[in-house]
C-alpha cells in the first residue's frame, strides 16, 4: 500500500480542523522567544535548522547568535575560511554539517545571487539539504505547506494518531511526511510546523510528556488509550563500539605542545587534536618507537595524567592521556605542529580533546 493511501486510512475519523486550530492557537500564544524566530529570513532559518539537527535548543542558542554575528549573510559565510567556521562550530558536534552548509551557501551565492531558493527542486539539490531541512525552510521562511519531519515530529504524531510503525525505518518517515501533507494548515504552514516542533520540545517529550498541559490532548489517540509512553515504537540501534586510544600531551623544551590536524575526510574532518595512538594496534610500550616512525621525533612518556571517555553516536573513544616530553625541535609531518600553550585554543578541537586542554595550565 502506498504511504498516501495508508495516511488516508490513519486519518479516517480524525478531526484535522480541530487539531490544526488547537495547535496553531497554542503556538501563537505559547511559543518560546528564540533568536531564529525574530524574523523569517531564510538564511537564519536554514542555519538554525542545521544547528538544531541532533542538538538541543539551549545548546544551539549561543552558537547561533555568535554564528550570525560572525557570518551575517550567505556572502559572508561563502567567503569564510573553513577553519573559522569549524572554530565557530567547535563543541556542537557533527562537523560535516558546517562544511556542507558552507558548500551549499556557496552554491546559493554563485547561482542564485545569494537568495535562498524558495522551491523544492533547487533547495533539494543543495549540499546537506535533505527532506527535513528543505521542508523547514519552505514552511518556516516561505510559508509553504511542506512537511518537515524529524524524530520529534514523528514522536508527537505517532502518539496523536497512534501509529505503531517503527520510526527507525526510512519508510516510516515517508509515511509521516504523507500524514503531514494532509494535516498541515494551508493558511499557516509556518505556525503549524513550528507548533509540532514546539509541542515535541516542551510538552510531548520522550519520557514524561505533560499530557495535562497539552493543547491537542482532546485529539490525541494515545492519550485516550493511556498509551503515550508506548509510543513511538523504535528499534534499538547497535551498541557503540569501544575504541581504546592513547592521547599524547607532548611538551618540548620551549614549553610548546604538539597538536595534529585530522584528515580532511571522515570523522571530525580537519579538526585538531592531541596526537592519538590506537591502542588496539599499538601496544603502549611501543608508543615511542611508533611515534619516532610516524612523526620523526623522539618522545619520552612520563605519566598517565587523565582518562577521557567520549561517546559518539556510533562509537566510544576511551582515551588514556599520557604526558610526554621531547627534546627534538624539528618534525617531518605536514599536519602536526608545536604551538605555544596560549595559542592551542585558537584551533578548532573536538569536545573529546577540549577535555585535555585543562592540562595546559
Ligand atoms: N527543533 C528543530 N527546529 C526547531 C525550531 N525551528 N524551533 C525549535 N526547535 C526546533
Amino acid at each position: 500500500m502506498k504511504h498516501y493511501e495508508k495516511a488516508q486510512i490513519i486519518l479516517n475519523e480524525f478531526s484535522i480542523d480541530n487539531f490544526r486550530s488547537q495547535l496553531i492557537d497554542w503556538f501563537n500564544k505559547e511559543q518560546r522567544s528564540l533568536p531564529w524566530r525574530e524574523n523569517q529570513d531564510p538564511y537564519r532559518v536554514w542555519v538554525s535548522e542545521i544547528m538544531l539537527q541532533q542538538t538541543r535548543v539551549d545548546t544551539v542558542i549561543p552558537y547561533f547568535n555568535h554564528f550570525m554575528e560572525q557570518f551575517p549573510t550567505p556572502e559572508a559565510l561563502a567567503s569564510a575560511d573553513e577553519q573559522d567556521i569549524l572554530k565557530a562550530w567547535e563543541g556542537l558536534g557533527y562537523y560535516s554539517r558546517a562544511r556542507n552548509l558552507q558548500n551549499a551557501v556557496r552554491e546559493v551565492v554563485e547561482y542564485y545571487e545569494g537568495k535562498v531558493p524558495d522551491n523544492k527542486e533547487q533547495l533539494g539539490e543543495l549540499k546537506g539539504v535533505g527532506p527535513y531541512t528543505k521542508g523547514a525552510i519552505l514552511s518556516i521562511a516561505y510559508d509553504q505547506p511542506e512537511p518537515a519531519v524529524d524524530g520529534n515530529v514523528m514522536r508527537v504524531l505517532s502518539r496523536i494518531l497512534l501509529v505503531e510503525e517503527d520510526i527507525a525505518k526510512a519508510s516510516t518517515k515517508s509515511l509521516f511526511e504523507a500524514l503531514v501533507h494532509e494535516l498541515i494548515s494551508k493558511e499557516y504552514p509556518s505556525a503549524f510546523n513550528q507548533g509540532l516542533m514546539e509541542l515535541g520540545a516542551i510538552i510531548c517529550t520522550p519520557k514524561s510528556p505533560s499530557c495535562l498541559l497539552c493543547p491537542v490532548r482532546s485529539e490525541c489517540r494515545a492519550f485516550h488509550e493511556g498509551r503515550e509512553l508506548d509510543l513511538p515504537v523504535k528499534t534499538k540501534k547497535k551498541k557503540q563500539k569501544k575504541q581504546p586510544f592513547a592521547a599524547l600531551f607532548i611538551e618540548n623544551d620551549q614549553g610548546e605542545v604538539l597538536i595534529e590536524q585530522r584528515p580532511s575526510k571522515g570523522l571530525l574532518a580537519s579538526l585538531w587534536q592531541y596526537p592519538m595512538v590506537p591502542l588496539a594496534e599499538i601496544a603502549e610500550s611501543d608508543i615511542p618507537s611508533w611515534f619516532q616512525l610516524e612523526f620523526g621525533i623522539t618522545i619520552q612518556p612520563e605519566a598517565a595524567i587523565d582518562h577521557v571517555h567520549h561517546v559518539f553516536s556510533h562509537l566510544i573513544w576511551d582515551m588514556k592521556v599520557i604526558k610526554a616530553h621531547t627534546f627534538d625541535g624539528k618534525m617531518d609531518r605536514a599536519n602536526a605542529i608545536f604551538v605555544n600553550k596560549e595559542q592551542v585554543k585558537d584551533y578548532p578541537f573536538p569536545v573529546s580533546h577540549q577535555k585535555i586542554h585543562k592540562h595546559l595550565n
